[in-house]
């Protein structure tokens, strides 16, 4: 029933689609006026083009990668992503004598392409919507856990059947608060190698220092390989696999882009919050962000400070520190969005005058005032769960132990080795000190363990006891007492003093915040499935699409600049001559490698010279998210014209409100990256393989 209304009003919606580049779409459920829409701008392609079961569409090039996404750019497996994406990859095989990270790595040939046990590459087979098997015995005079159950149970049964006897895997996802549900079957694939990526300097060129920012100079890319059995078929790494031949794979256009092209992006972007109300929107941009915020800054300076004066400490926290450093930033460019937009009073003028129009009707009456008092109940439990996630329970070694003490025997060593190969402890020390000190300043005592009643007397003295008391600190103690017996290890590590102020957390967690937490958060995702309804029949010309989820979509804009502030205006395309403007020996993050400028000083460019200079990125207003980043950016004609990376910063806040005026995506022009593996890495041969236009 609820799909009935659901779907009879998309219907009738999609008949006056108002033209937005607003939007992460359903490639299966695009709909005439959507493509309409796209084709008006320059899509020339079909909606089977895109998407389709029976015959090979783009869809079978685009690969899910967890956190990321990526795409087959060759008959033989050739996948391309981010170098963000690949680093935890790239820094694995890395050491100080090795050094994949500052000096770049290329395969010469595929024997030397690098295995990466537990990576894997998805494609998804189909997508379909199963609103109604979801909701398959569910009576409007059950319970809300009842019917939960009921969907659960159903659910259960429609992945069993989807991945019955194929070796697929399967999910199914809510959408629209629960109004729709679509299955999503995927075909996984675990032998996934490195191929090449650039050093450091051109792969994460601009650093952190750039990061969320343009004008951008980032040769944000990797290659890796999928390997599959001889049948084509998913397989655990072995010599004897072979190069995966794809249902499809993209075409390279090396035409270039220009201002006011239309482009799309085929990705799996990762969480949006587009509907959420005024309160939600108040709390993060007025209390979760500032203090994330805070916390972060404090760890990044222990950590910026430490890495910089010793090399081998820079090689250990490269990747930690990226990971704090990409939401930090991320959050700080979120909450000025909202902020000049002034989202918190637009919600609010938007639920006032719904409320008004649902006053008569009993469906939707009130609904904005239950919202509004779940979510007063629900700060204080918010505010003490994301403070315990971004201080304490960030602290290394608490966590440690517990992830030695749940390891399987045989794969404790390998858990102990992989942890010190990164840890530095004077940064966990120093950083457990300044969380700790912060964490008693700012929650509620309520919520305090003994341990962080304890801490509150004096937070230097805790933090210091329980390292002097904690066996972790000592490698080699560890390694011998797993050497020596497992299972005896394994209730040291348990019950070390470490692991147990860990542990106490999360009992705390379980026992006075998540449950609480959990309900009204159900609650508030049942309101928010009517309120979406509400909405859709109360604002019949704004175009709706499901917040994203981790699943595919496609969004769609053109290449063009902005003006993010007075007086500045922001073309969208950057070139080679950026790179050297930007060039400073003396900045890691902008030291350019000498073999770059020395191409550049001989514009030895080849083919990839383009009036005089190269073309390394460009900004187009596609609405993407974290998820995105890998993700082909493409042009009318479906072939691909770049790589998205990043988000500007004066756009970050699209993850919850989107304007076309501020929101720009960031590419690397497909060009840069040719020219890399051309000029730069010579690896020219892998240029074989593509099929370049
Ligand atoms: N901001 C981009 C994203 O969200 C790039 C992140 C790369 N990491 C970094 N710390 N520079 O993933
Ligand atoms: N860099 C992001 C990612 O890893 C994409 C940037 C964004 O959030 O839009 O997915």
């Amino acid at each position: 029933m609820l799909k009935r209304t659901l779907t009879t009003f998309l219907l009738s919606l999609s008949a006056l689609i108002v033209s937005a580049e607003e939007g992460m779409w359903l490639p299966s459920v695009i709909g005439t006026a959507r493509l309409a829409d796209m084709q008006s701008k320059g899509f020339r392609l079909t909606a089977k083009d895109l998407y389709d079961i029976n015959n090979a569409s783009l869809k079978d090039a685009v690969v899910h990668l967890g956190g990321c996404t990526g795409e087959v750019i060759s008959d033989e497996g050739l996948m391309l992503t981010n170098h963000h994406c690949g680093y935890g990859n790239i820094q694995k095989h890395s050491t100080v004598e090795h050094d994949y990270l500052t000096d770049g790595f290329w395969a010469m040939s595929r024997d030397e392409e690098l295995p990466n046990p537990g990576y894997t590459a998805s494609f998804l087979k189909y997508m379909e919507d199963v609103t109604e098997q979801v909701n398959k015995g569910v009576k409007s005079k059950m319970t809300d856990e009842q019917a939960a159950a009921k969907r659960r149970e159903n659910i259960n049964k429609i992945i069993a059947e989807a991945t019955d006897g194929n070796g697929y895997r399967a999910t199914v996802e809510s959408l629209y608060y629960g109004n729709q549900y679509f299955l999503f079957v995927y075909e996984t694939f675990r032998d996934v190698r490195l191929v090449g990526c650039p050093p450091s300097a051109i792969g994460k060129f601009g650093g952190d220092t750039d990061n969320w920012m343009w004008p951008r100079h980032t040769g944000d890319f990797c290659l890796f390989r999928i390997y599959a059995d001889k049948d084509n078929k998913p397989a655990d790494y072995s010599k004897d696999n072979v190069p995966y031949r794809p249902k499809r794979s993209f075409a390279i256009s090396t035409k270039g882009v220009a201002e006011g092209d239309f482009t799309f992006i085929y990705g799996y972007p990762g969480r949006t919050y587009e509907y959420i109300t005024s309160d939600a929107v108040r709390y993060i941009a007025d209390k979760s962000n500032p203090a994330k915020i805070a916390l972060r800054t404090a760890r990044l300076d222990i950590m910026n400070r430490h890495q910089a004066a010793d090399p081998a400490v820079r090689i250990k926290y490269a990747a930690k520190n990226a990971s704090v450093s990409n939401a930090w930033k991320k959050w700080q460019g979120e909450t000025k969005g909202v902020v000049r937009l002034d989202v918190v009073s637009q919600k609010e003028a938007l639920e006032r005058s719904f409320a008004e129009w649902a006053a008569d009707k009993p469906e939707y009456a009130g609904l904005t005032d239950r919202l509004h008092s779940l979510y007063v109940d629900l700060e204080p439990y918010a505010f003490a769960y994301d403070y315990y996630n971004e201080s304490v329970r960030t602290i290394e070694l608490l966590r440690f132990g517990g992830q030695l003490a749940s390891a399987p025997d045989d794969r404790m060593m390998a858990v102990a080795k992989a942890f010190y190969k990164d840890y530095h402890r004077p940064i966990d020390e120093e950083i457990a000190k300044a969380v700790t000190r912060s964490f008693v300043e700012n929650v509620d005592p309520d919520f305090r363990t003994a341990d962080m009643e304890t801490a509150s007397k004096d937070v230097s003295r805790w933090v210091d006891s329980i390292f002097d008391a904690s066996v972790l600190t000592d490698s080699m103690a560890v390694y011998a007492l797993i050497e020596k017996d497992p299972s005896e290890a394994r209730k040291v590590f348990a019950d070390d003093a470490a692991t147990k102020v860990y542990a106490a957390t999360t009992k705390l967690l379980n026992d006075k915040i998540l449950p609480r937490y959990s309900d009204l958060n159900k609650s508030i995702t049942a309101l928010y499935g009517d309120y979406m309804r509400g909405l859709m029949e109360f604002q019949p010309e704004r175009p709706f699409y499901p917040d994203a989820n981790s699943t595919l979509r496609i969004a769609y804009g053109k290449v063009g600049g902005f003006a993010p502030r007075d007086g500045v205006v922001y073309d969208c395309v950057s070139t080679i001559d950026g790179i050297m403007e930007k060039d400073n020996p003396e900045i890691y993050d902008y030291n350019v490698p000498q073999r770059l400028r020395d191409i550049y000083k001989a514009k030895d460019y080849g083919r990839w010279a383009v009036n005089g200079t190269v073309p390394v990125a460009f900004i187009a207003s596609n609405h993407t998210t974290g998820g995105n980043s890998g993700s082909p950016v493409i042009n009318g004609d479906g072939e691909l014209i770049g790589l998205n990376f990043d988000r500007c910063w004066e756009s970050t806040m699209s993850d919850i409100v989107f304007d076309e005026e501020y929101c720009r995506n960031i590419a690397v022009d497909i060009r840069y990256v040719l020219f890399l593996i051309d000029k730069f890495a010579g690896a020219g041969y892998l240029l074989e393989e593509m099929n370049l236009r």
